[in-house]
């Protein structure tokens, strides 16, 4: 198949964010953006090759998205379980989109990685015999999630990293700071990063850090829609500053919807409180009403694995029937999830957060059924790196959410999320040493600076969500595309976090939308009413976005269909 020419389309995106010039400077030979399983593995593994390390992180260190994981982290360490198995499982979930070696990369050095994340002190649950306790999550056919606390596996191993990162005297960490764009050194390398520090120790507003790396470890985008499980700090910031940068994002159209998210309400925006998969690996499962009122189970029928079918096939049949009912949401029923008569200790000891949560709305699910509905969850592209989360920008390297590893493809499957951020971390930590750049000068910056009002965001995420959610069209597509461009030319009447912030989830949604715009097909998360089958024949392959001259350019790369003849 002929790769198409690049597509042009005339969005007036800023090159760099508007900022006044760095009042504070400062070195480190690598900086670390992002604190979360990625950013801190990455610190942690760096410190012990490389002078110094710097982490940044927007908010305090614990406060990302690797907080709120729920399930747990996957990997072959259960009894008769394979990397291969586990690779089938990801391959299939990803429908055709995954990149094969980076997927035999997760999968392979995944359990040897888990088994160093508890030598490191993360408490893992275990069963009666000492074993680790695993669950099985959508698109899994063996029981391989380790969790932790029941469903606090992402809080367990944040405090542990963030217990080692405290002991460890030679990285220093600067919270509360946004990294604003990277400063390129003539060769289009990086030179340093520019953070805006809000306003604690010696070091305030906007300053340069001057380094030989920067790892981006930043997260996702999921503040891009309404309603998500993300914290209000995913905001799309490494993306949009990597694509300013030069880099490429990949993929970025196959966002995951998590079909569980506790519906709250039509006017409930922002963070939504998830309903782990989990929850229907031990059983519980999706209904269109109360039984006892006639309600029918959702997913019998569907899928050979039913509740468990992988997540975007679940999103969507409770999305279909939404349409049909007409209702905002339908109902989780795990009411007979742990020995008769022993549901309230059940649901303490397993599910203890969601459990908390779901009362402090208003919900028993011991006794009630708990009202669900998809929300954003995941953003399955990224920056594209190679094998070793090397971008295309020298010194630039990318790991976790916020990069495009190719072990996602197009939907990522359960719990793969940690586990690759764990992994291609160690992978950088390995290379990055020895590839160190020598300190270089930032060069004069071309990019024409640019700022959209912060005031822009929800308009912005109404628009995203009602164009650009689970289901896609060409219209609504072509519509959001001109809406995003009428906001990307809002002008900013404050330089602040809000400006800079919509800045950056206006061009990610422009990206998205995009590449969203180009896919005729549906494929794992992506989602179009007017095509409806996912076509091989034209569409196997990836949409790049490169920025050029602010303008999005978006390239499309074919590739054979990585799931062959697996079942699908
Ligand atoms: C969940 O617990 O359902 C989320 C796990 C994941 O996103 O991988």
């Amino acid at each position: 198949m002929q790769t198409p020419a690049a597509v042009r389309r005339a969005v007036p995106l800023p090159g760099r964010l508007a900022a006044p010039e760095p009042g504070w400077t400062t070195r480190a030979d690598v900086v670390v953006i992002g604190s979360g399983i990625a950013g801190l593995t990455a610190a942690l593994r760096l410190r012990e090759h490389v002078g110094k390390v710097l982490v940044v992180t927007k908010d305090v260190l614990s406060a990302g998205s690797t907080q709120w994981a729920q399930g747990g982290i996957a990997a072959a360490l259960g009894e008769g379980d394979t990397p291969e198995e586990h690779e089938v499982d990801t391959l299939v979930a990803g429908a055709g989109a995954c990149d094969l070696d980076a997927v035999r990369v997760l999968v392979g050095e995944g359990p040897e990685a888990v088994r160093e994340l508890i030598a490191l002190g993360a408490r893992f649950d275990v069963d009666a015999s000492g074993l680790l306790a695993l669950t099985r999550e959508g698109g899994h056919h063996r029981d391989r999630i380790a969790h932790a606390g029941g469903d606090a596996t992402g809080a367990e191993i944040q405090r542990a990293l963030v217990a080692a990162v405290e002991l460890a005297a030679d990285i220093e960490v600067v919270q509360h700071a946004l990294a604003v764009d990277l400063l390129l050194a003539g060769d289009g390398g990086v030179a340093g990063v520019t953070l805006h520090v809000m306003g604690e120790g010696e070091r305030d507003g906007i300053g340069a850090v001057h380094c030989r790396a920067v790892v981006l470890a930043s997260g996702g985008l999921g503040q891009v829609f309404s309603q998500t499980t993300n914290p209000g700090v995913a905001t799309g910031d490494g993306m949009a500053l990597a694509l300013r940068a030069g880099a490429t994002l990949r993929d970025l159209e196959f966002v995951q919807f998590h079909p569980t998210v506790m519906y709250l309400g039509p006017d409930s925006r922002g963070q939504q409180p998830l309903i782990s998969e989990a929850v229907r690996g031990e059983g519980a499962f999706l209904v269109d009403g109360p039984p006892e009122a006639g309600g029918r189970r959702l997913m019998q029928g569907v899928h050979p694995l039913a509740d468990l079918a992988p997540r975007d096939v679940v999103a969507k049949a409770i999305t279909r029937r939404m349409h049909e009912t007409g209702r905002p949401h339908l109902w989780l029923d795990a009411r007979h999830l742990g020995a008769p008569g022993d549901g309230e200790e059940y649901w303490r000891r397993r599910f203890p957060t969601i459990l908390a949560t779901a009362r402090r709305h208003g919900v028993d699910p011991v006794t009630e059924l708990l009202p669900v509905a998809p929300a954003c969850h995941y953003a399955s592209g990224g920056v594209r790196t190679d094998l070793w989360g090397r971008s295309d920008v020298p010194g630039l390297y990318a790991t976790g959410e916020v990069a495009c590893s190719g072990v996602h493809g197009a939907n990522r499957l359960a719990s793969n999320s940690l586990l690759e951020g764990l992994v291609f971390s160690r992978r950088i930590a390995t290379v990055l040493p020895g590839e160190l750049r020598p300190w270089s000068e930032p060069a004069p910056d071309p990019r024409a600076p640019g700022l959209v009002a912060g005031s822009a965001r929800r308009e912005l995420q109404e628009l995203m969500t009602d164009r650009v959610g689970v289901l896609r069209s060409a219209e609504g597509l072509a519509a959001a595309g001109a809406a995003l461009a009428d906001l990307a030319g809002r002008p900013a009447e404050l330089v602040d976090l809000a400006s800079w912030e919509t800045t950056n989830l206006v061009t990610v949604a422009t990206a998205l939308a995009g590449a969203a715009a180009r896919r005729e097909e549906t494929r794992g998360s992506h989602w179009r009413e007017d095509h409806p089958e996912r076509d091989d024949g034209r569409m196997a392959g990836h949409f790049d976005v490169t920025l050029v001259g602010g303008v999005p350019s978006i390239d499309f790369h074919p590739a054979p269909a990585t799931d062959g003849d697996l079942v699908r």
